[in-house]
């Protein structure tokens, strides 16, 4: 029995235990129901009484041994496994799922971008103003239509305090703060109390601009414009001034772009031929002279536009809402578009 057990003993020190399926091998050979062990315990029963005790002893002993050798093998394989998992250098990496910007973002970089080629800087306004910058300097009658509850959010009881309906309220604020020569462009979300429908929102966007300075004509003003339509619409993109009224510019103008189709008569310009983009004029004396500006000195011009309109015709979007419904669908479509 003794000479049996250290055999075993010695066969399972010369055991190689590098796999899975060895390990396997070395529970069934020495652990299982039918392995050495219970074997030797089976025999153990046959043993005559004085020889047990040492038996007895050395079979635990060979006991303890295999047990503890199986789990050192079987923890070594697991911790084994759960390194090769964490180093496997060759496993491909997680993806990180990348948004993509805006298209009101899109279109608005596009243009600031394109009059900070012309030497515009960028101003920025708060969004919560008071009636002087949004109207009053700007010329605004007291009773003009535009002051009305209908276009405007007044956002408490004082009727001094509105959310802007434009961003010439950012021109008024560089005007008071700056002396000509100014040359700026006012990017910025704006308000009017308007029913939401596909073509009209009441949040919406604009990009403004502003140039004062000494013998600014009206024919500067057409030069920036053109020059602004051919970079954002392509080089055959062609421009008309329609006479027009704003209480800040005179004199005053809508500016058209020709459509792509040529006046063949197409939905977007109802065959025309032509699509309204922006309001624009020469600054008001006024306006000048209200900002502490000296008008007799400098003049200037100035536009504004609706970036949502913008980026309807730049990229073909029919309904203005959805640009705020955050529809990935929509969203990811610009993906390539823009920076
Ligand atoms: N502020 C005008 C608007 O919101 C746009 C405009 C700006 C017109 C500058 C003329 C000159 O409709």
């Amino acid at each position: 029995m003794l000479d049996k057990i250290n055999k075993i003993k010695e066969e399972a020190g010369r055991f190689k235990v590098a796999t899975q399926a060895e390990l396997e091998e070395f529970r069934l050979k020495f652990l299982s129901k039918k392995g050495y062990l219970n074997g030797l315990f089976d025999e153990f029963k046959t043993i005559a009484g004085e020889q047990k005790r040492e038996a007895g002893q050395k079979l635990n002993e060979l006991k303890n041994l295999l047990t503890d050798t199986f789990e050192h093998y079987r923890e070594a394989m697991n911790n084994e496994k759960a390194t090769v998992q964490d180093n496997d250098l060759t496993r491909p990496g997680e993806s990180i799922p990348i948004g993509s910007r805006h298209p009101i973002s899109i279109t608005r970089n596009e243009i600031c971008d394109i009059f900070a080629r012309l030497g515009f800087t960028i101003a920025e306004g708060p969004e919560i103003e008071d009636d002087w910058h949004v109207f009053s300097a700007l010329n605004f009658p007291k009773d003009h239509p535009a002051r009305d509850m209908q276009d405007t959010f007044f956002i408490t009881k004082d009727p001094d305090i509105v959310l802007r309906t434009h961003t010439s309220s950012v021109q008024v604020r560089v005007m008071e703060t700056t002396q000509p020569p100014i040359r700026m462009i006012m990017p910025g979300r704006v308000f009017r109390n308007e029913a939401v429908s596909a073509r009209a929102h009441c949040i919406f966007h604009q990009v403004e601009g502003l140039y004062v300075g000494e013998n600014v004509s009206f024919a500067d003003l057409k030069q920036t414009l053109l020059y602004f339509t051919k970079e954002m619409f392509g080089e055959d993109t062609q421009i008309r001034l329609r006479p027009s009224f704003f209480p800040f510019t005179e004199p005053s103008a809508e500016m058209d772009v020709s459509c792509t189709c040529g006046g063949k008569g197409c939905n977007l310009c109802k065959g025309t031929g032509w699509l309204e983009i922006m309001g624009c004029g020469m600054v008001d004396p006024n306006v000048l002279d209200n900002c502490g500006i000296d008008s007799h000195k400098y003049s200037g011009f100035a536009f504004g536009m609706g970036i949502e309109r913008i980026a309807f015709l730049k990229y073909q979007i029919k309904d203005i809402r959805m640009y705020f419904e955050n529809d990935v669908r929509f969203l990811k479509q610009f993906a390539a578009a823009g920076f």
